[in-house]
């Protein structure tokens, strides 16, 4: 049996925007199912649900470094956003500032255009340059942007268009409490290291499903101890009124259950955490290590292609990297430009080229997992040559 189920015939630089997951977890993920479906009234009703979630969020949370009571899953990353930004809304004042940067991933950025105008706040944009030199162009940017109307500062730790690790330590130690930083950290886990509870935010949101390669639908939210009382999930269920016979608090109690899902994804998490560890010697260090080091080699092979400098220092480098591209005479999507599909069709290489910041201006972003090979930066580099002469 192979490791993944990743189409041969294609060659896959994208790991960032939806992850890949092992199919020994994908069968663990169907025995899941089956048991599931054996009795699901035995299995949500009888304790075998709660427990094997209690189980998963132990791993999760021991895995972030986050504490098991301020750890709840989520469906994604979005989730955790919405759930967070819906859950303040009721304390913003009229013309109180939601802080985002302009590299913010779109979806997260419309969650908080739209809590901001429920609550007649707004969003105001800090404006990161890119390329950029280095960690503290960042700090300085966002805090340029902050104002005594900032209440809440959305950052994400690696971005998504850039592929940028973010100073969000540095961020959360210069703004909490006064502004609450919600850290978007959906590509962060077993890509880069990054210690939840030690970040300083209050509320960290993360995928399982991308480097951790759980199966799809595997999210996590932290909310820092002094604040969990006020957070719901964006979608409110049995738990707002006790309702959910949940052991673990406030917070565990509103997210345990949103109603009927199917939580194999969630349960996939100690499955995905010990098959993908079991693939390096050196375990998830060498895992993180030797992802981010093809990453900076792919990355070398097409700044020396485009001739152009490296756009970002190799210290805001994980396993992720952007590079600007030429500008496209034609304009694509909101997001993607019309070469991604040149690469598929014409290449067989699934790689993301974004819109970025803005039509005709684009960047490419490589991704590397241990599934890659430091060949198939050569070749996506060929592509390219190719398809930009
Ligand atoms: C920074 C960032 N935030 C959020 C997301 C959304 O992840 P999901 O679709 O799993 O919610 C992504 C996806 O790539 C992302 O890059």
């Amino acid at each position: 049996m192979t490791a993944w189920l990743l189409d041969p015939e294609v060659l896959h630089l994208n790991h960032g925007s939806f992850g890949a997951t092992p199919a020994a977890v994908l069968d663990a993920q169907n025995s899941i199912r089956e048991r599931i479906e054996a009795n699901p009234t035995r299995f949500f009703l009888e304790g075998e649900y709660q427990e094997a979630l209690d189980e998963a969020r132990r791993a999760v949370a021991q895995f972030v470094g986050a504490d098991e009571g301020g750890t709840v899953f989520v469906t994604n990353a979005t989730a955790g956003v919405n759930s967070v930004l819906r859950s303040l809304e009721p304390a913003l004042l009229p013309g109180d500032e939601i802080l985002v940067t302009d590299h913010e991933y779109n979806a997260c950025a419309n969650a908080a255009v739209v809590s901001a105008s429920r609550a007649s706040a707004v969003v105001t944009t800090a404006q990161v340059p890119f390329p950029l030199e280095h960690q503290r162009d960042v700090v300085d940017a966002v805090l340029a942007a902050v104002t005594d109307r900032t209440r809440i500062l959305l950052i994400d730790a690696v971005t998504s268009a850039t592929g940028l690790v973010l100073p969000v330590v540095e961020l959360a130690a210069e703004l909490e409490p006064d502004v609450q930083v919600l850290v978007d950290a959906a590509h962060a886990p077993g890509m880069i290291d990054f210690d939840v509870a030690q970040s300083g935010a209050s509320y960290v949101t993360a995928n399982c499903h991308k480097w951790m390669c759980s199966a799809k639908g595997a999210a996590f939210l932290w909310v820092r101890p002094d604040r969990r009382d006020g957070l719901y999930p964006a979608v409110i269920s049995h738990g707002y009124n006790g309702g959910w016979p949940s052991e673990g608090g406030h917070l565990h109690a509103q997210f345990d259950w949103t109603g009927t899902h199917d939580p194999s994804a969630w349960l996939t998490v100690p499955h995905a955490l010990a098959a993908v560890e079991a693939m390096h010697p050196g375990g998830w260090p060498g895992v993180k290590a030797a992802i981010r080091e093809m990453c900076l080699g792919g990355r070398d092979v097409l700044i020396e292609a485009l001739g152009i400098a490296p756009p970002a220092p190799a210290d805001m480098i994980g396993a992720i990297a952007s590079v600007p591209l030429p500008p496209a005479d034609n304009s694509g999507s909101a997001i993607f430009d019309p070469l991604m599909a040149a690469l598929r069709e014409r290449h067989g290489i699934e790689v993301p080229v974004f819109t970025w910041p803005a039509p005709p201006d684009r960047v490419l972003r490589i991704s590397a997992h241990l599934y890659n090979r430091p060949s198939d930066y050569d070749r996506l580099a060929e592509a390219l040559a190719a398809e930009l002469r």
